[in-house]
This record gives structure tokens, sequence and C-alpha cells, in this order.
């Protein structure tokens, strides 16, 4: 008997190690045929820890475990999917994961994110081994018939980005796996990581064969201890069994890789700067052009994707790109793995195809505040991103419809606001934030969110509040058109949406401390 204990880095924040240890304790006490399984999570947040046991091929769950509940689970007959107050039943029936389309995360909280065979067993390395048989060009234009865009948040063409750097000329170049997720909110390329490491070295390994690029980086930030610490075993098994090396599968062509660990600032996650950081520099914004794909890591030509992205390729290649590309709406096409996060009763992972409306995800997926009060807000794409009031529910997931209502997707990252949130510190907290976080290279960033945090506090104490309110829109026009990055141009996003949608709350406030 299997007995799953997720090994995802919110689980264990929420006590599985504690679980675990316990569980092996009663193995050995009751003197029980079971082993224990350190999987990824299923990405329902607050089930966790959410232990499973495999019985007749189905799976049944538990949630919320603590580790004084283990001896009762035992008692109530665990091992052969017995009752407890604590049992969920079926885990693949449950709503939250019913309702999903899971092409990226097909395997994460299923498989043994270690086991190579696991892997296999469901599907893994399918698409590598077609991409081998195929030329480099075949396999970006079937990447660039997919409709897979930048999962990273810009959502760029993945297959014209690769085709870049397949034309561009080199003797080397390079894979760079964006992992510095620093969007509030967001946990998909950790739950990745640390759930299925090997599909992101499938994919990367692809990258390579289409691009001829022969090493890999994966950046990931210092606060992600489990993702590398799985990602690094993960690499290494997959040396060993020839999947990286000097001839990836036997195919003659070599792809090999590694993990580099920044130490942790938002701008990294922007590509120059985490160029920069990967070469040993600070990390600081470069100017585009040159794009990196061009003259990117090392100045050779670079493909830089988000883990999202490059997970996502092992499916398309395996199932193809006209399967891959049904799903979706417009211009954006695939699934998109939205991460459910602040005031809302039901957070964690749901990957499901574009077009799904923001109304449905909130008030019906994420079962609404957790505070039981109206929901005010959403920020969806992490800090820099616009707030959606209830107005704008009916707003489908789909890159250009979002921009249309002057949001973005991002990262794919929502945050559920109740009414007792006030959105004029939601936008000084935009404007400090990026004061923080700004690397410094250009005026309109590195000052002007500085002068933003002020000229909301001004508004706050009522200081001339209505010509404030009109220098912070004018302020936030200069960062938009005037910085060079996405940290200083996205910031406005928060900002004026906030002013735009709940201009009630721009008012004198007790509630910000000079
Ligand atoms: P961008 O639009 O400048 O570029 C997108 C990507 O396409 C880049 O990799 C760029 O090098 C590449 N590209 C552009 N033209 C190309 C061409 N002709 N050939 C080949 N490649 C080309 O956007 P940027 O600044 O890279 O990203 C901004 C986005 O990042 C925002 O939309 C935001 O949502 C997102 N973001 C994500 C965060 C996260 O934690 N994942 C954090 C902060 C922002
Ligand atoms: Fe640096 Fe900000 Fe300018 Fe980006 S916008 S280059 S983070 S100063």
């Amino acid at each position: 008997v299997r007995i799953y204990v997720p090994r995802d880095a919110a689980a264990l924040a929420l006590g599985a190690e504690r679980v675990a240890k316990a569980i092996s304790e009663q193995i050995a006490a009751r003197g029980l045929d079971a082993k224990i399984v350190r999987n990824g999570s299923r990405g329902m947040h607050w089930l966790e820890p959410l232990i499973e046991v495999e019985v007749a091929g189905k799976r049944i769950g538990y949630g919320q475990i603590k580790a004084k509940d283990v001896a009762s689970l035992f008692d109530a007959g665990l091992i052969s999917g017995g009752d407890h107050a604590r049992c969920l039943g079926e885990v693949e029936e449950l709503p939250f994961l019913k309702r999903q389309t899971r092409l990226t995360f097909a395997r994460c909280g299923i498989t043994d994110p270690l086991s190579l065979d696991d892997y296999e067993a469901h599907g893994g390395l399918a698409g590598l081994r077609r991409a081998i048989s195929m030329l480099p060009a075949d396999i970006v234009k079937q990447v660039t018939d997919s409709g897979l865009r930048g999962r990273g948040g810009a959502g760029f063409p993945t297959g014209i980005k690769w085709k870049t750097v397949l034309d561009a000329p080199g003797e080397r170049k390079f894979i760079v796996c964006n992992a510095d997720e620093g969007d509030s909110g967001t946990f998909a390329d950790r739950m990745i990581m640390e759930g299925d490491p090997f599909v992101l070295i499938e994919g990367m390994a692809i990258a390579g064969l289409a691009t001829g690029a022969t090493k890999g980086f994966v950046y990931t930030r210092s606060e992600y201890p489990h993702a590398i610490a799985a990602m690094s075993r993960a690499i290494d098994i997959a040396r060993s069994a020839g999947i990286l090396g000097t001839s990836v599968l036997g195919s003659g062509k070599a792809f090999d890789m590694e993990v580099r660990t920044g130490a942790g600032a938002y701008v990294c996650g922007e590509e120059t700067a985490l160029l920069n950081s990967l070469e040993g520099g600070r990390g600081i914004v470069r100017a585009k052009p040159p794009l990196p794909a061009h003259k990117g890591l090392f100045d050779c030509p670079t493909v830089i994707n988000n883990v999202i992205s490059l997970a996502s390729v092992p499916v398309i290649m395996d199932k193809g790109s006209a399967y891959y590309r049904d799903f979706g709406m417009g211009r954006s096409r695939g699934t998109i793995p939205i991460q459910i996060a602040g005031n809302v009763k039901h957070g964690g992972l749901f990957e499901t195809a574009f077009g799904i409306s923001l109304g449905a995800l909130v008030d019906d997926i994420a079962g609404g505040t957790a505070s039981g009060r109206p929901v005010k807000a959403v920020q969806v794409g992490g800090p820099l991103g616009a707030y959606f009031p209830r107005s704008l529910f009916d707003t489908p997931f789909d890159y250009e419809a979002f921009a249309a209502k002057d949001g973005l997707i991002g990262h794919a990252g929502i945050v559920v606001f109740d009414d007792t949130a006030d959105m004029l510190k939601q936008a000084r907290f935009a404007m400090e934030f990026c004061a923080v976080e700004s690397c410094g290279k250009c005026t309109p960033c590195r000052i002007g969110s500085t002068r933003g945090v002020e000229t909301a506090d001004k508004i706050a104490r009522g200081i001339e509040p209505e010509k404030n309110r009109v220098l912070l829109a004018d302020l936030c026009n200069t960062m938009k058109f005037g910085s060079l990055c996405a940290l200083g141009g996205f910031t406005p996003y928060p900002v004026m949406s906030a002013m735009t949608h709940f201009p009630e709350d721009f008012v004198p406030t007790p509630l910000i401390e000079a």
C-alpha cells in the first residue's frame, strides 16, 4: 500500500513532515506492509496536509491532517481507505480538481516527483523522444503552432522566441529557465519544481534540441529551498539515466543543466537583470535591444522562458500542437495554471483552459472570501497587476481581454480582498514596493516611486487631495511610458486601477500613519 504525504512547501508549512513521521511510526508499530511516498501537492491548499492512500487503483484523501490525528486514522483502517471524520473520499472526484483541465500539472501531486519510473509510467519523456526524431525547425514549428505564449506574464509566443534563437548565429547558446517567481500570490513554478521536476527538465531538453543550445540554467530564489533541493536531485537522477549529458537519450545531441540561486530581489525576475545576476553581477536591468534571444547570457543567443512555459512543452510535443491549441479562446491557447490566493475559502492551483471568467474563479471555484464578507477587489497578475472590481468580473481569462480592461494576466496569480481593504493604502503599497525593489537604473521608477508614496500620503492626510490625485495620475503616466522595464512601467496598473475603480477610498483616511 502506498500512502502519499506531500513534501510541497505549503504542506510542509502546515506540518506534513510531522505527519509523515507519525505515519511511519504507526506503520512500524502495527507491522503494516505500507510505503510512504512523498508527492507534490494537488494544489488544494486549504486541505493541506492532504494525505492519500491508494486503494484498488483509487486515491482516497484525508484533509487537514495533523500528527495527532494519525493514530486515529490507522484505527479507522487508513490503509484500506477506511472512513474517518477527515476522509474526503476519492480525491479525483473533489469538485476543485474535477473541474480542472490539467495538462501542465497532469502529474503534480500524483507521482513521486523523484521517481523516473513513475514519471514515465504517467506519460513522461514521450515528448522528448518525439523531439529527438525531429529536425530543430520542426520542433520549433510544433511549439509555434500550439499557440503557447510566455506564461511568465508577457505572453510572447514561445515558438517565435525559439525560432529567433535557432536562427541566431552562435557557437554557444543557452536555455535559461526563469524560476524567480516573485509575484505575490503565485506558486505555480514552485509547485512544478517540487511536484514534477522532470517535466521542467524534459521541457528544457526539448528547448535545447530545438535551438541548438547545449546548456541550461534554472534560475530560482533562495526562498525556495525545497524547490532547489528537488530540482537539483532530479537533475542528478536525469543525468545518471542519460536524459541529460553528452547524448540526450542516446540521440548524440548534448544538453545539460544546473540550478542557480539568486538572493531574492524582485527585479531579478526581469529577464535582463536575471542574466546579469546569473553572470555573477548585480541584478540591474539591461536596455533592450539587444534581445536576449540575440545576445543573452554571456552575450550568446539565449532562450529565457518561465517554468510553466517550458513545462508545457512536453505535452505539446507528445500530444501535438492541435491538441494543445484546441483549448482556450482567441489568441490565448491551451491551459493556464491560475493561482488563487488572498482572502478566499479555497485557495490553490486551478489549471484550466483560457476563457474562464474572473467572477467564476472568485465566487465559484474559490468559494468567495474566507472572512465571509463581500469581495471588494481582486488583484490579478501580481503586485504590478490591476485591481478588478466586481463590475469587471465578467472578464475572461485571456491576455487580450485583460489588456482591454487596463489589466494583465501576468503570471496568473489572483489575490482576493474583502470590503475591509483600503485601496488608497493598496496604491501606496504598490509605490512603496516599487521604491524598495527598484534597481535604480532609470529615473521614473527610482524617483517616481518614492514621490508616489509621498503623494499617496498627502491624499491620506488631506493635503490638497484633489491636486494630489491629479499629480498621482500624472506620475503614473510618466512611470508607465518612461520606465525601462516592467517594474516601473507596470506599477501604475495597481495604482491607477485602485484610483479609477475605488475613488471613494482616495480621500483623507486615518488608516495611513504619517
Ligand atoms: P516583454 O514584452 O519585453 O518581452 C517578453 C519576452 O519576449 C521577453 O523574453 C523578450 O526578450 C521576448 N521578445 C520580445 N520580442 C522578441 C522577438 N522579436 N524575438 C524573440 N524574443 C522576443 O516583457 P518582459 O519585460 O520580459 O515581461 C513583462 C511581464 O513580466 C509583465 O507582463 C508581467 O506580467 C511579468 N512579470 C512576471 C513576474 C513573475 O513573477 N513571473 C514578476 C513581474 C512581472
Ligand atoms: Fe530598474 Fe525600475 Fe528602471 Fe526597471 S523601471 S530598469 S527596475 S529603475
